[in-house]
């Protein structure tokens, strides 16, 4: 019998009915042999109303982020940073009923261990229990960068490894005084990738904001409208910047899906929304409550999704200049080195669909993550509305989709068999709101990974807010 314990939280105000930004629930299931059985305590539907700062917290490279691991034992399951996320704000952590069930065995103030200001709710984990993460720093003068910070997993000594942690590399911000928006990077066992996006944050707003003349979070953002995207390498081990300048045409990014090394060059697979204005300027409450016919008007206006590949080549020769860098078989991302050296990206297509977005993508993590793979799972948002689960074969574009009407799905969590010979030989696990179901308006649905055919789904007579993030964890 394996436990799970999924922790999806809300985050955009748009479908939480009590019109709260961030509605936080919890659920535990307990599955046998595949086939659910589930049992939601009663506190799940004294589901806490969280407000719009706490929301901010815990998403802004500013906040202070609180991050809680359990070492050594559970922290290389956590393969999605959820549980970073869900405890990341002391206020939420109170009222969250779910903190024993979770176990989380303490808050910490990452700030006070290394020089950062923050950091994104999607670290990465490596199986020894490793954990990286990127956050903003300021530094003298106002410098601004972006530090990668490294925890070590707990060692023989038993001392608290937030005491070891350390910056392993800073890059550069491409302005002095606006860093950029950052949810998430790219990690394989020997690189770093950060993109960085036009979606700026003028700090000089933001630092004199709540105090002077009474602004929000969202007052503070901006869009650089020439810069385009800068993407940054380092040399992960040596903890080193590789000065290379690659560049490419603008775009917003939350969610990377894999990165990995293939002969020289660095395969970067990306859920981007095309064009330098932010994403989130389309999801006020205005925009929301309106008709479908005039959310679909709404959502024609905003920058476009696309999963795109970009590939990275890191050995440069400048009697290339002008060429195509990239040599792999059996992609059609280009990469161009420019007279300035600048190397200029042009991506593959992974999926592109309009309106129609593959985000919230999940892979097989603990196999897969930084390594050559197939397969990734994602949420289909149609019009920002999710409605779908999709399966996505990076190599041939081939897709599979579990969708049901008036039925609302969170990201699709990857589970593999524990006995799993293939990378797709699991199930993929996510919680559907069906509000037009009467007493069982919310579930949770099993599907068969190869094909996402459902297995089973187990229902509960109790109201769920439509969610996106998740985590599995097995015990
Ligand atoms: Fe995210």
């Amino acid at each position: 019998m394996s436990a799970i314990v999924l922790t999806p939280a809300g985050v955009w105000s748009m479908y939480d009915p009590h019109q709260s930004v961030l509605t936080e629930i919890c659920v535990q299931a307990v599955i046998r042999n595949m086939f659910a059985k589930t049992s939601f305590p009663a506190w799940s539907n004294e589901a806490a109303l969280i407000g719009w700062d706490d929301f901010l917290e815990a998403i802004t490279p500013f906040s202070r982020t609180y991050h809680s691991y359990k070492y050594p034992a559970h922290s290389s399951d956590f393969h999605t940073p959820q549980l970073a996320l869900e405890s990341s704000n002391p206020r939420s952590g109170r009222k969250c009923p779910a903190r024993g069930t979770c176990h989380i065995p303490s808050q910490v103030d990452l700030c006070k261990y290394v020089s950062i200001n923050g950091v994104t709710a999607h670290p990465h984990i490596e199986n020894d229990g490793t954990v990286y993460n990127i956050g903003n720093c300021f530094g003298k003068n106002f410098a601004i960068a972006y530090n990668i910070v490294r925890i070590p997993p707990m060692q023989a000594d038993k001392k608290d490894p937030m005491n070891k942690s350390d910056v392993v590399v800073q890059f550069p911000c491409s302005d002095r005084f606006k860093p950029s928006y950052v949810h998430s990077f790219g990690l394989t066992p020997n690189y770093i990738v950060f993109v960085e996006t036009p979606v700026k944050i003028n700090l000089l707003k933001f630092l004199s904001s709540w105090s002077l003349w009474g602004a929000n979070y969202m007052d503070c953002f901006e869009s650089n409208e020439i810069m385009g995207v800068w993407l940054h390498v380092a040399d992960k081990k040596k903890g080193k910047y590789l000065n290379i300048k690659y560049r490419t045409s603008a775009f917003n990014l939350f969610h990377h899906i894999n990165t990995y090394e293939d002969n020289g060059f660095l395969i970067v697979d990306l859920c981007t929304w095309k064009g330098f204005e932010f994403v989130y300027n389309y999801l006020y409450l205005a925009n929301l409550r309106s008709n479908w016919e005039e959310v679909k008007k709404h959502a024609e206006k905003a920058p476009q999704p696309e999963a795109r590949r970009y590939v990275l080549p890191l050995n440069i020769d400048k009697a290339d200049t002008g060429k195509n860098l990239v040599t792999l078989p059996y992609t059609t991302a280009t990469a161009t080195l420019h007279s300035d050296e600048t190397i200029w990206l042009e991506p593959e297509i992974l999926f592109s669909g309009a309106r129609q977005a593959f985000e919230f993508p999940q892979i097989n993590y603990k196999k897969y993550a930084g390594k050559p793979y197939t397969y990734a799972y994602g949420l289909g948002l149609n019009h920002f509305v999710p409605d779908r689960l999709c399966k996505l074969n990076v190599k041939t574009k081939e897709t599979w989709v579990w969708q049901e009407p008036d039925s609302y799905p969170s990201e699709p969590i990857f589970v593999s068999h524990p006995d799993a010979l293939e990378e797709d030989d699991g199930v993929v696990l996510s919680v559907i709101v069906n509000p037009g179901a009467g007493q069982k308006p919310a579930y949770l649905l099993i599907l068969n990974a190869k094909d996402m055919s459902e297995v089973a789904r187990a229902e509960v007579e109790m109201n769920i807010p439509v969610t996106f993030h998740g985590m599995f964890k097995r015990s």
